[in-house]
């Protein structure tokens, strides 16, 4: 047994994420939802931090979605941007199923141009999900600072790409982009971030007040 095995035994007996997953099985989409490990790390990063505002770029079936909705309070919202309508679709049902339908909003279409349109809207998080397509996971990042209101977690999935990242014989987008995500994470002097390195690796970290 490998450790994230270990842990995730702590994590089976959740009824509701086991639907979900099963659910994504049944109509034939990736099984690519988070590890449930670290689904539990968002709800507890949004609930000890009281993020109200938390934005989530890549929804798939609404797992995370249901985990981060999780460690929000009654008035917190969640926004969900999605490349596919039906998985927009059943990610919405499934929050429905857990109690936070009517906290959740989805944006379908490319990530970056509702990223763009959420920034003309004026609109700042308190927290940052990123779980899309890697190639753009630096353009995502960028975003995710201009957003932040002060003090707000930005926290991103499969960083070390099954091993990619670490092979110095792969070096294709995806490769370099994640490289360059993690770079940022950890170095860019608005952020103060780090890399946890169990199942696919999480970048943690947290936006820097801004100097006046
Ligand atoms: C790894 S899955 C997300 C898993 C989800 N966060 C979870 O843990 O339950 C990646 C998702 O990003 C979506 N996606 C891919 N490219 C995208 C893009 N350019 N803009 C928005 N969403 C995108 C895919 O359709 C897919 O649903």
């Amino acid at each position: 047994m490998n450790p994230e095995e270990y842990a995730d035994r702590f994590l089976e007996n959740d009824e509701l994420l086991a639907r979900v997953q099963q659910n994504i099985a049944d109509r034939g989409m990736p099984a690519i939802s988070i590890a449930p490990g670290y689904g539990r790390l968002l709800t507890m990063l949004v609930a000890a931090t009281k993020a109200e505002q938390v934005l989530e770029i890549g929804a798939l079936g609404g797992y995370s979605g249901i985990c981060l909705a999780r460690g929000l309070s009654p008035e917190g919202r969640l926004t969900s941007l999605e490349l596919k309508q039906d998985y927009a679709d059943l990610a919405l049902a499934h929050l429905t199923e857990a109690g936070f339908g009517h906290q959740v909003e989805f944006k379908v279409g490319l990530a970056a141009e509702s990223l763009e349109q959420l920034k003309q809207e004026g609109r700042t998080f308190d927290f940052f999900f990123i779980d899309a397509d890697k190639e753009n996971y630096p353009v995502y990042l960028e975003y995710a600072i201009e957003l932040a209101n002060p003090g707000a977690i930005i926290a991103g999935d499969n960083t070390f790409l099954r091993g990619r990242t670490l092979n110095p014989d792969k070096n294709g987008p995806s490769v370099q982009a994640m490289r360059r995500f993690n770079e940022l994470m950890a170095t860019d002097e608005r952020l103060i971030g780090t890399i946890l390195p169990a199942y696919d690796g999480l970048a943690v970290a947290m936006v820097k007040p801004r100097q006046p």
